[in-house]
């Protein structure tokens, strides 16, 4: 959870400033305005998810369920982690385009005004419901340059070093302009050029907020060690831009206008690929010609699970979301969550012993599967889950060691959900692992590329940076895609209508984030401002620890648990960024965006208005 965690809020004083921010700064007001005027109702009133079901929040939770703040609409909504982004995505809709094209809008916002994560120099996963029931799943994951090899990262002995975390080695062959693009040709309505307007205006300059001025700051020891990245992130003297000043980005600008009037092209063979490999050239990286133009985004097939009736469509490996989470939900069924109190002992009990069994497996099992074979049949199907949970206890826990096949030896993400008035729904979750990736600027394109390499397992049963302990199946070798824990998620109800569209930041903290909000919503009836709201915890079965959210679990439930067994550590802060979207039955769109990092939910009415 560590590289999850944050603190960072947004300031609405620190939103009021000038030029493209004037821009958030009045959507992000303009949001509460209209909340206060009842167009954007609370969830409940909304009938915002499940059947709104009361629960209490231990003393001390910062973000209560009364001031679960969503945003209501009948045409269109779009929820990020940012204000601009969300308008960018709002924009496509208001100009007709679909849930595509407002995601694709988003996702090049993102990397002008959320660059910490928000990327092109990086990678995702997209998960799309049509309104006509039809889904897919897009994997735009980085790759491992063909020059790669699988004691890269090790020192003489064999100890892993840093560099695959910080430096041009650290990176994968980004996939997210080809993601975009693949996306654009199978779905989208809008010209490719259209989309990437608004990013091209936010580069062009915006003011500089609170969250982005801290992320740069945060990271000015490693963006400090590479010249093009204090050129651009840190001009002020070796400092970021100033909160309320304008921030340009005219390199990016440049960048994107290839982007747009290439279709792509510029970024994987023209000048922006000339760019990036001098970049790995001059400062020691591998990334080549070929590994750029060979790149190429793959459509595979969604993982779909059932669960007390509804039906969880999400990704598949490279990402191990879908199917860990699919697990977890087998293992838990069972046990009848709803019958538990919530965030009782007994309820996080089961839902910890289940995530142990589940990571334990994904640790394992799980990889490429371009390279590996992966019995996903198995570990996905109910008698397997069922011969799982029957090794519960209820009043004491299992060993990790149990569970987990791996040998041992001795944080940047962003998630956004889209939902058009056709009903397409649209799950993006896109990074370039930690804020900044490798803290590598390309001089003259102006992007950060990422340090998703450190998603291998770079010294196989050693943790990676967070704390994930995985196996050969994912060791690195040229071409290979890393196993990522990114989770973009549907959930269609039993009618078989899309009622929530969700998906978080956070490592190896996504899937049980995500797992919450489903069994938030299927097992609790919570609705959908109260589940992003709600306390989160987490288990990863090495370490052999139960994380909570500060002041998340009641003293009580706390001193329970420790008492069956569990190591119970809270959290400084809080985990997980999550914007989801619910889909209630006369099809009002409710868009709850997180307030741990200040999201922003955008809706627009019939008609386009809103
Ligand atoms: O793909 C993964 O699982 C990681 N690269 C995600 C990193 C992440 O979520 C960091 N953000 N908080």
């Amino acid at each position: 959870m560590t590289k999850g965690a944050t603190t960072v809020r947004h300031r609405l004083s620190d939103l009021l400033a000038s030029p493209e921010r004037a821009v958030r700064g009045l959507t992000a007001v303009l949001a509460v305005a209209v909340l206060s005027l009842g167009a954007c109702a609370p969830a409940e009133d909304a009938g915002g998810g499940g059947d709104g079901a009361a629960v209490n929040f231990p003393d001390g939770w910062e973000y209560p369920p009364s001031e679960a703040l969503t945003t209501s609409a009948s045409g269109g909504m779009v929820v990020t982690t940012d204000s601009l982004a969300s308008a960018a995505g709002r924009e496509m809709l208001r100009a007709g385009g679909n849930a595509v094209d407002a995601a694709i809008a988003v996702q090049f916002a993102l990397a002008v005004v959320h660059p910490a994560a928000g990327n092109i120099g990086g990678g995702g996963f997209m998960v799309v419901r049509t309104g006509g029931d039809s889904t897919a799943s897009l994997d735009f994951r980085e790759e491992a340059p063909g020059a790669a090899t699988g004691d890269m990262y090790l020192d003489e002995q064999g100890e892993a070093t840093d560099a695959s975390w910080t430096g041009p080695r650290a990176s994968g062959v980004p996939g997210a302009v080809s993601g975009m693009r693949k996306a654009h040709e199978k779905y989208g309505s809008l010209p490719w050029k259209r989309l990437l307007q608004p990013a091209i205006r936010f580069a062009e300059g915006i003011v500089m907020d609170r969250e982005m001025h801290d992320n740069i700051d945060g990271e000015t020891d490693r963006l400090t060690q590479f010249p093009a990245s204090a050129a651009k992130w840190l001009p002020a003297d070796g400092e970021p831009v100033a909160v309320g000043d304008t921030f340009r980005q005219p390199h990016m600008a440049r960048t994107l206008r290839a982007i747009a009037s290439t279709g792509g092209e510029a970024f994987y063979t023209g000048w922006i690929a000339d760019s990036l490999v001098a970049q790995m050239e001059r400062s020691g990286g591998i990334i080549t010609h070929e590994d750029l133009s060979a790149y190429e985004a793959v459509w595979r097939e969604p993982i779909e699970a059932e669960y007390r009736g509804y039906r969880l469509v999400s990704m598949p490996p490279p990402s191990s979301g879908g199917v860990t989470i699919a697990e977890i939900l087998n293992i838990t069924e069972s046990f009848g969550l709803d019958t538990l109190g919530y965030h009782s002992a007994d309820h996080v009990h089961v839902a910890v012993e289940a995530m142990r069994r589940a990571y334990g497996d994904r640790n394992y099992y799980l990889g490429d599967p371009d390279f590996e074979e992966m019995p996903l049949e198995m570990l996905t199907s109910q008698p397997y889950a069922d011969s799982l949970a029957a090794s519960i206890r209820m009043d004491t826990v299992s060993a990790s060691s149990d569970f987990n096949k791996v040998p041992l030896e001795s944080t940047e993400t962003t998630h956004f959900s889209v939902v058009d008035s056709a009903g397409n729904a649209v799950a993006i979750t896109t990074t370039v692992n930690g804020y900044f990736g490798s803290a590598v600027t390309v001089r003259g394109a102006g992007f950060v590329m990422n340090n998703e390499m450190n998603d291998f397992a770079v010294n196989p049963g050693q943790p990676n940076a967070f704390g994930l302990v995985q196996g050969e199946v994912n060791a690195i070798e040229p071409g290979k895609r890393m196993l990522s824990s990114m989770s973009p998620t549907i959930v269609v109800n039993p009618e078989g209508r899309t009622e929530l569209v969700t998906g978080t930041p956070g490592g190896a903290t996504i899937i049980t984030t995500v797992y919450q909000q489903i069994s938030n919503h299927v097992d609790y009836g919570l609705d959908v401002g109260t589940a992003v709201n709600a306390p989160r915890f987490h288990h990863q079965n090495l370490p052999n620890e139960v994380e909570y959210e500060q002041n998340g679990l009641a003293d009580s439930v706390v001193a329970e648990l420790e008492s069956r067994g569990h190591e119970m550590i809270e959290e400084d802060g809080f985990s997980g960024d999550v914007e989801s979207i619910f889909i209630a039955p006369d099809g009002t769109l409710v868009g709850a965006a997180d307030p741990r990092r200040g999201g922003s939910a955008l809706g627009i009415d019939f008609g386009g208005g809103g």
